[in-house]
């Protein structure tokens, strides 16, 4: 399963990366704004630090925008994925884009056939968003499932990269269903380090070797 970073922070994508779990990265309009910089650089920085991909999001709602937009985003490196709302209007356009070899990554997927209409349309990925399901009272886990099975049954090539990741249960379910991606706020990376075990072990282990030392 591969890791990629939910985040439009260079100070946490680098610190991601010295973690050594940094395979791509991926944001949203909402994660850019949160950096109070301007798109451009956030998105230049980035993609020069990174070298897997990195999801960067369209604003437009019609194809043509979009497709217009994928192309000036794709300015930014070979290593951009362009990340487009799944809805009519974003099928037209990752299929256009995907005729042209452009990567794609369908976001805001919280219903399996939204999933596979995206895959059919050639996207490269797909982002199911589970904390936000969950908090609306479903389970977000269950979606990541039907999609992966549904893409298994007719071998689709379409990859299934978890979102809206909030707690390391979510990274160890979709690990075990087999999700091709999770992207991880960098919050969650940290949790997933922990365990109490680990600190009181670690703290038994350093207490006794100043027992042996002069
Ligand atoms: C996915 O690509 C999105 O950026 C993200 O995972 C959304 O997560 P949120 O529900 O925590 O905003």
């Amino acid at each position: 399963m591969e890791y990629f970073i939910d985040s439009a922070s260079i100070g946490e994508i680098k610190e991601a990366a010295s973690l050594g779990v940094l395979d791509g990265v991926t944001t949203n309009p909402s994660l850019v704004a949160k950096t109070g910089k301007p798109f451009a650089e956030v998105a230049k920085e980035i993609c020069e630090f990174v070298n897997g991909p990195v999801s960067l999001e369209v604003v437009g709602t019609t194809a043509e925008d979009m497709v217009k937009e994928a192309k000036e985003l794709r300015r930014f490196g070979s290593n951009v994925v362009v990340k487009i709302p799944m809805m009519s209007e974003g099928l037209k356009a990752v299929k256009r884009l995907s005729s042209e070899g452009i990567p794609t990554n369908v976001t805001l997927i919280f219903q399996p056939l939204q999933a596979l209409l995206a895959a059919k349309a050639g996207a490269s990925y797909v982002s199911p968003f589970i904390g936000r399901l969950d908090d609306i009272g479903q389970n977000g886990l269950d979606l990541v499932q039907d999609i992966l099975t549904i893409f298994r049954q007719y071998h689709l090539k379409t990859k299934v990269l978890a979102a809206s990741v909030r707690h390391p249960t979510h990274v160890l379910e979709c690990a075990k269903m087999g999700a091709h991606v999770v992207t991880l706020p960098v919050k969650v990376i940290h949790q997933l380090t922990k365990h109490p075990l680990t600190d009181s072990g670690l703290k038994t282990f350093l207490e006794d070797w100043k027992k042996v030392q002069n």
